[in-house]
């Protein structure tokens, strides 16, 4: 099993990666506490048997970006209170991105904070969305607009999942991948034109999101970096009205940000060796009004991941009417 331990300023998380994981996570999680496991319709179908945590309680939503919304909140909290979960009891997220954000949320604010563990289902959340601790929900159109930062206490990786993950989604985490290659390790990047190990893959990609936040917890340095392509992609994600996933819209965004031909020529390359479409069109003036409501817009400024080569990024700050002048 390969292992990962990650430093915060509150608490740690352990990662725990290897195949098959999912049927022995009990003998990973302390006994003697109550769990409270949240997942969505699909996964529950598919995994709920192989997955045995004693004295727990499901809680199954519909799957889906609309479900992360206050109203779940309520309902996961409500259905804890009724289950008499306690302070040191463990809420356990099952599932993607949205289950982890939404119950990581209701983690971090049930009777002022518990600790809970993600077991993430879908490559772009074992590579990316279940460590580091952002957690929130969406509000009205604007995505993520509430939330805050809540480090899960373990993080249980089984590749093995992927086997039943529908091909546009495994994509939206070869997204995110290639934004880990572009961004910080030219190996990886290239690695991807070949055939790679998708357990290599994830590892790497958790040990560069592990040292990045551990060095900035809160997103106010080189954490920034990991929204290479999330503006622009976040914008392109609410007007398809999320019918086009999270990591497919970040390599529109990237495509959008990297300033240098030779590399977005081999971007373009490697969205053609996964069969990316490249060719969608936008409304700009849908997409500025999504923009201009960022959290990372201060003052007029939006601090901006600017790529110099495969494998080297800075923060640059940039007039957010610049930006929008450019699309
Ligand atoms: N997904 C980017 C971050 O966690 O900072």
């Amino acid at each position: 099993m390969k292992t990962l331990e990650v430093k915060y300023s509150t608490n740690k998380t352990n990662i725990y990666l290897e195949n098959n994981l999912l049927e022995n996570i009990s003998s990973l999680i302390p006994r003697g506490k109550k769990y409270i496991i949240l997942t969505d319709e699909n996964i529950y179908k598919l995994y709920s048997r192989a997955l045995n945590v004693p004295n727990s309680t499901w809680v199954v939503l519909p799957a889906g970006e609309k479900e992360k919304n206050l109203d779940n909140v309520s309902k996961i909290i409500e259905k804890m209170l009724s289950s008499e979960i306690s302070k040191t009891d463990i809420l356990i997220n099952f599932g993607g991105g949205v289950i982890s954000d939404l119950g990581g949320f209701v983690a971090s604010t049930y009777k002022r904070g518990i600790n809970y563990y993600n077991i993430p289902t879908t490559l772009i959340s074992q590579v990316d969305a279940t460590l580091g601790g952002k957690t929130g929900v969406d509000f009205k159109v604007y995505k993520n607009q509430i939330g805050s930062i809540h480090h899960p206490e373990k993080i249980f990786v089984d590749p093995i999942l992927l086997n039943t993950l529908p091909k546009n989604e495994y994509l939206s985490g070869i997204g995110e991948v290639i934004k880990y290659g572009l961004c910080f390790d030219e190996d990886l990047f290239n690695s991807l034109f070949s055939n790679f190990s998708i357990d290599e893959l994830i590892y790497k990609c958790l040990k560069i999101k592990a040292e990045i936040t551990e060095k900035d917890e809160f997103d106010n340095g080189i954490r920034l970096a990991l929204n290479f392509g999330h503006t622009i992609g976040h914008a392109i994600e609410a007007v398809s009205n999320y019918t086009i996933p999270h990591g497919i819209c970040v390599i529109y965004g990237m495509l959008y940000e990297i300033e240098a031909e030779d590399i977005k020529d081999k971007l373009i390359r490697l969205m053609q060796k996964f069969e990316i479409e490249n060719q969608i069109s936008y409304d700009k003036d849908e997409l500025k009004a999504f923009i201009i409501q960022d959290k990372k817009i201060r003052n007029g400024v939006i601090k901006l991941p600017k790529l110099e080569k495969i494998g080297k990024v800075k923060i640059t700050e940039v007039k957010i009417n610049d930006y929008l002048m450019r699309l």
